[in-house]
């Protein structure tokens, strides 16, 4: 049979990419020795019977014990267990050092996310590993989140579903320095302090529009109504006679015209975005201003779609 020529690194990359669990599987040899190491090849086979299955590399030094033994325990790590994942992915070491799991019966870790005592039902040679399946005798999870490995490193998993969606929430928002969220952020405190002020002057912000309009001269009310308009206001009738009815405008031959308390209004209220401004600008260099300055005006001025 031909076999394709992989490049093995590639090979082992791409496998990589399936994110796994870790596992670190037990057993006791003949010899009565505890063995164990760190597998990620763990896998569920069947419900009913409950079936589970895992392969050894040829080339492991435990392969002996797992070969004789007839029982093994498959403990699923926890988040907080990468040194042990480590510690029995090791050659050449006592990776049970410090632990005390007797001198017979399967070797069972504490506090693994889950644990599955397990008798060796079926072995077969698969290329260069042998591949065991087991039948679950035992189980039990325990609370926390398990280990995950991908990629050839570790990993944590993160839920999707509590937010309800079926995308990746995290990849699709805008990030904190995108200039959509940094502008609304800034224009909605810019506002709320706008506002602040014409409360203290007692003008509302529709108000503040028509005394601008009238003060700049455009004073026939379609004009008015235009340049309120513009600015998302409506110059209602009902505005019309709120304004009047402060004595801040009068209405002849249709054209507006402010009183002089409308003019102090006006004067008042420009003062009140002078000291904004102010407080605004206050705190940042020329330069940074300029940028800010050139940033906003195109494109604020530019014609086409943005
Ligand atoms: C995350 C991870 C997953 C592993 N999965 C397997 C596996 O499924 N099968 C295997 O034979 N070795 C696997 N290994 C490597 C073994 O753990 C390692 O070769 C073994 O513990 C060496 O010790 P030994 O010679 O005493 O068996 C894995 C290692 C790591 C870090």
């Amino acid at each position: 049979m031909e076999l394709p020529e992989f490049d093995q690194k590639s090979f082992r990359s791409a496998l990589g990419r399936f994110a796994t669990g870790v596992a670190i599987i037990t057993a006791r040899g003949v010899d009565g020795r505890p063995v164990g190491v760190t597998a990620n090849s763990f896998n569920s086979v069947s419900l009913d019977p409950p079936l589970v299955l895992w392969s050894l590399a040829r080339t492991s030094s435990s392969l002996k014990a797992y070969e004789g033994a007839e029982e093994f325990a498959v403990h699923i790590l926890g988040i907080n267990q990468e040194h042990l994942s480590n510690r029995f992915a090791t050659k050449g070491i006592d990776k049970f050092e410090g632990m005390d799991v007797g001198h017979a019966g399967v070797p069972l870790l504490d506090s693994c996310a889950a644990r599955f005592r397990c008798r060796k039902v079926q072995r077969h040679d698969v290329g260069d590993h042998v591949l065991y399946i087991g039948e679950v005798i035992d189980f039990e999870t325990c609370d926390g989140a398990p280990l995950l490995y991908v990629q050839g490193r570790y990993g944590e998993a993160r839920r999707r579903e509590a937010a309800g969606l079926s995308y990746d929430l995290e990849a699709a928002r805008l990030g904190k320095d995108a200039i959509l969220n940094l502008f609304s952020h800034a224009y909605v405190r810019i506002l709320a302090r706008v506002r602040a002020e014409l409360d203290l002057l007692g003008l509302q912000q529709s108000a503040s529009i028509i005394l601008a309009a009238v003060a700049e001269g455009i004073t026939e009310i379609d004009a008015v109504q235009q340049f309120s308009f513009d600015r998302d206001y409506h110059f209602s009738a009902e505005e019309q006679e709120m304004l009047i009815g402060q004595g801040l405008i009068g209405i002849e031959k249709g054209n507006v015209r402010l009183s002089p308390k409308g003019e102090r209004a006006y004067r008042d209220l420009l003062a009140a975005m002078k000291r904004v401004e102010e407080d605004l600008v206050g705190g940042f260099t020329d330069g940074e201003l300029s940028d800010v300055r050139h940033f906003l005006a195109s494109v604020g001025n530019s014609d086409g779609d943005l």
